[in-house]
């Protein structure tokens, strides 16, 4: 029955000069396993298997651009030097070996750096100097209550190296094979540390209305989109909820969503990627659409929804360690909203932690191994 049920997902889309041979992405998972910020030799194994594992379009784990204060712990990897790119040029080689297509998500992380290693030093680079207000977080309490003393804002000079940052570390992932970039553009990190109110209280150019809090953003997608072939796809993540705040918002409304994408999407993005908890949450009051919903119906471009797939608890319960572990036999569900056209790709996190083959069960009916927590803890 699922076969039938799922078929539709594995139909191509093209963006750009990429067509993804099917609608599955393997969404962007920090796994802790790098070597002092080179990617773990077994990362080109572990990425080649979910290819073979029918995964439409693979995302990295989130890799720092090339600056010091992109990425904090040493498991982290990095998008520049010799060693980490000679590592991810084998991730590549491989995942392109078995047919798959990847895209590596470049992040730097801004206001939250230190987050996932508390004694580093408070020299994170934030907009404004603070990081908005603190919510249900699987940070350690000690980094958050450091966190909240103010430090000082980014300067002008400050604010274009790290642009010229992303910029160099989008050019060597192209360099060495890549498929498309992703921008990490979610969750709290250096993009959304400017796109959210609470973090960006500047008055100067980067600061202002949400439109004006997304000239980060968009600067961040012009310099990307200078480094890459006119064929190659760019996708832009962003997010609602923050690692510091699950419960925090950035927009309001529908036409707020609008008017942050629009210079973003001009600058030059090909996909949306909406990073949802749950892929059935509604964005705004007054309708089911999630955020892959609205950014789809405001934009037109074709857009990636993720959440839960399988699971009956979040990636955030995932990491607070609260909820049960259950499965959730929601594909039916995922797969009306598809039907309905309400995203044109879904993203899947946890289930293909635990089973590198899930996208093949999902084609086949199989039943997949099931993740819990114990799953992160090696590289299947
Ligand atoms: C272990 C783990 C690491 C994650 N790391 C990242 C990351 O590096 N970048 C990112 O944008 N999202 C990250 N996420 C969020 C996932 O991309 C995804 O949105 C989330 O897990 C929801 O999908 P799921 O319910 O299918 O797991 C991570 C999630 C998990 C579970």
């Amino acid at each position: 029955m699922t076969a039938d049920l799922t078929a539709p997902l594995f139909q191509p889309l093209t963006a750009r000069g990429m067509t993804i041979p099917n609608r599955t992405v393997m969404a962007p998972m920090g796994r802790g396993f790098a070597n002092d910020h080179v990617p773990h030799p077994d990362a080109a194994a572990y990425y080649r298997r979910r290819a073979e594992g029918g995964v439409g379009l693979i995302v990295t784990e989130a890799t720092g651009v090339d600056h010091p204060l992109s990425a904090d712990t040493a498991g982290t990897p990095v998008m520049h030097g010799a060693e980490a790119l000679a590592a991810w040029k084998t991730v590549v080689d491989d995942v392109h070996r078995v047919g798959g297509l990847i895209v590596p998500q470049l992040f730097h992380q801004g206001m939250l750096h230190g987050g996932g290693n508390p004694t580093k030093p408070m020299d994170s680079m934030r907009p404004s100097g603070v990081i908005g207000t603190p919510g249900p977080t699987s940070f350690a309490p000690e980094f958050i209550e450091r966190a909240k003393i103010p430090t000082k804002p980014m300067t002008e000079e400050e604010i274009a190296d790290v642009i010229a940052a992303y910029a160099r570390s989008v050019r060597n992932s192209v360099s060495i094979g890549f498929d498309g970039i992703e921008l990490h553009g979610a969750h709290g990190y250096m993009i959304d540390g400017f796109l959210w109110g609470e973090s960006n209280l500047r008055t100067d150019h980067w600061g202002g209305d949400i439109a004006q809090r997304a000239t980060f953003a968009r600067e961040v997608v012009k310099a990307a989109r200078a480094e890459m072939p006119a064929d190659m796809p760019l996708i832009f993540r962003f997010s609602q909820h923050k690692s510091s705040n699950y419960d925090a918002r950035t927009t309001e409304t529908p036409q707020e969503l609008e008017a942050m994408l629009g210079p973003i999407i001009d600058a030059g993005v090909d996909i949306l990627h909406t990073s949802i908890r749950r892929f059935w949450q509604p964005a705004y009051e007054g309708s089911d659409l999630n955020l892959a919903g609205w950014a789809k119906k405001l934009t037109g471009l074709p857009v990636i929804a993720v959440g839960s797939v399988g699971l009956g608890f979040t990636a955030s319960d995932t990491f607070m360690k609260v909820g049960t572990e259950d499965t959730d036999y929601n594909v039916a569900r995922m797969m009306d909203r598809f039907n309905e056209g309400e995203f044109d790709m879904i993203a899947i996190g946890r289930s293909l932690i635990s089973d590198p083959a899930y996208v093949n069960k999902l084609r086949t009916g199989e039943t997949p191994t099931r993740f819990s927590r114990d799953s992160l803890a090696t590289l299947v």
